[in-house]
């Protein structure tokens, strides 16, 4: 038998498999479907204060190399969520919730509220949010990222942790780090979508979502390079107390084998989800445990953070 727990923040989960924020999430039917999948945890769609429609159709779309949107946030507002999330407490696995704030003082109202919801395991802060019309995300940031992280930590009674956008320079990994080693965030979660991208239909010479010209967030297999260097990076540059929750390009159990690798402690699932639906987390759970197998592992320590270098 191979045993596929890890923990987070002193969480146990039963296997490190868990839906990124946005993927089948807002509603009560798909939170009570992830509940009942066999992912280790959920977490839910990110809220604002107040609900939010979203941007126009259509506002996801997928590619060859993974998917493209500009969500722009609809989300029924926290209050929704904080008188739903009592009935999510008889599935028996972790709770997350997103909070994705317009302002910081949106963020602090909606964390301290939900810092008394008995439901929840850990909230995670999103820094990176690309997708709502001429709001720059907090993320690139580094300034406005210190003073949202400083006022929501102080706040926030939960453990913490910070959705990050990917980065790709290594004085950006060690700016946003030393600013996490200076905070008692719990976790940080790399990789929200890449922002900005530009899918094109050659047929019909067109782009394929409406909102912002065509332009939106990827994610999909595309993004795992990216995503991976982002969870070992900061791995490697996080004190050692701060976990990494990896997320970007997942699309099998080798993907999910291969964040372990680079240091990742969880694994979220978004673009393929949305593709496949809940059930997926069976299929990527068995070829997880194929190659664990294949390798003779028999727990992910054996396995995490465990990325060779050439020699
Ligand atoms: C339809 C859709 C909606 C998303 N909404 C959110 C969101 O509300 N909050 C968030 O933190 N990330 C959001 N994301 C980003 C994903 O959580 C994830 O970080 C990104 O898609 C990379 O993972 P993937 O390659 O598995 O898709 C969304 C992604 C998709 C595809």
């Amino acid at each position: 038998m191979i045993d596929l727990s890890t923990t987070i923040t002193g969480i146990k989960l039963k296997n490190p498999l868990m839906n990124a924020s946005g993927a089948l999430c807002m509603t009560k039917e798909e939170l009570h479907e992830l509940g009942a999948s066999s992912s280790g945890a959920f977490i839910s769609k990110s809220c604002t204060l107040l609900a939010r429609d979203g941007n126009p159709e259509p506002r996801y779309a997928d590619f060859s190399g993974g998917s493209i949107n500009s969500m722009g946030l609809p989300n029924p507002g926290y209050q929704f969520y904080t008188s739903f999330f009592p009935e999510l407490a008889k599935y028996t696995k972790p709770l997350f919730a997103s909070v994705s704030g317009l302002s910081l003082a949106d963020n602090v109202q909606i964390i301290k509220t939900f810092s008394e919801v008995k439901a929840l395991s850990a909230i995670e802060l999103n820094l990176s949010c690309p997708n709502v019309p001429g709001k720059p995300q907090v993320g690139y940031d580094f300034e406005h990222s210190a003073e949202y992280i400083h006022a929501v930590s102080k706040i926030c009674k939960k453990p913490l942790g910070v959705k990050l956008p990917p980065y790709f320079d290594f004085a950006h990994f060690e700016q946003m780090a030393a600013i996490i080693n200076k905070s008692n965030i719990a976790f940080v979660t790399c990789i929200n979508s890449l922002g900005n991208g530009l899918v094109i239909d050659p047929a019909k010479e067109q782009v394929v979502i409406k909102p912002k010209g065509g332009y939106g967030g990827i994610g999909g297999s595309c993004v795992k390079p990216i995503a991976l260097s982002n969870v070992h990076k900061f791995r490697e540059l996080l004190k050692p107390s701060i976990q990494v929750i990896g997320c970007g390009g997942v699309t099998s159990g080798t993907d999910v084998f291969e964040h372990l690798l680079a240091g990742a402690d969880v694994v979220q699932v978004g673009t393929t989800l949305v593709q496949y639906g809940p059930k997926v987390f069976d299929r990527l759970l068995k070829e997880l445990e194929i190659i664990m197998k294949k390798k003779q592992y028999s727990s992910l320590v054996d396995c995490k953070g465990k990325l060779k270098q050439l020699s």
